[in-house]
């Protein structure tokens, strides 16, 4: 009996690929819980996490606030694609949970090379609502975020982007450990 030829790739992944492959990118609207729940990830799963908010500060020499106050919303898109830009090229030699902040994965540059890297992108998801009554309990200052009517907008428009993302957790009502078992468990991490 013949045998049918073996269509599997004559090479085993690299250890790059398997690495790039643990990566994690969580992504959602302000108050949707990634740094948080990228915390508990990267403690989860044993590999270092990086905000990308904390990436863009280190870089520029200053806070958020401060690059939409002095330079505008459109400066720091650039700041965020360039700071993301150097993130990715650092995952090849080691895999990382990363919490975007909430407009990156809107813009298509970002989204494309996300999307290109083979890094596992998570969308957390949450009523509109919830995503409001957390951010007004953090108090951390979001120039984006300026009143309920156009929270809520922007939510609107931005969640079809989110919703390319390779997978979506339902967050509402769930605690942050319980957030980043699922994520894990959702991907095939542990
Ligand atoms: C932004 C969200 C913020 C931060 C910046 C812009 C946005 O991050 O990146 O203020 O466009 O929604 P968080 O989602 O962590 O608040």
């Amino acid at each position: 009996m013949k045998t049918a030829p073996d269509s599997r790739p004559a090479v085993t992944p690299t250890r790059d690929r398997v690495r790039e492959l643990r990566t994690v990118f969580l992504v959602g609207f302000m108050g949707a819980g990634k740094t948080s729940v990228g915390r508990a990830l990267s403690r989860r799963l044993g590999l270092p996490f990086q905000d990308l908010d904390d990436r863009i500060q280190d870089r520029e020499g200053k806070t958020i606030a401060q690059i939409f106050r002095e330079s505008g919303e459109a400066e720091f898109r650039k700041a965020e694609t360039a700071a993301l830009r150097e993130l990715l090229t650092e995952l090849s030699s080691s895999s990382r949970v990363v919490a975007l902040g909430g407009g990156a994965f809107v813009q298509a540059v970002n989204a494309e090379l996300i999307q290109e890297s083979r890094v596992h992108s998570v969308f957390l998801d949450a009523p509109v609502k919830e995503l409001l009554r957390r951010c007004e309990e953090e108090q951390k200052e979001r120039p984006l975020r300026q009143n309920p009517k156009q929270f809520r907008e922007l939510y609107a428009k931005r969640r079809p982007s989110y919703l390319k993302a390779a997978v979506r957790i339902d967050t509402n009502g769930k605690d942050v450990d319980a957030v980043a078992a699922e994520v894990a468990c959702s991907l095939g991490l542990e």
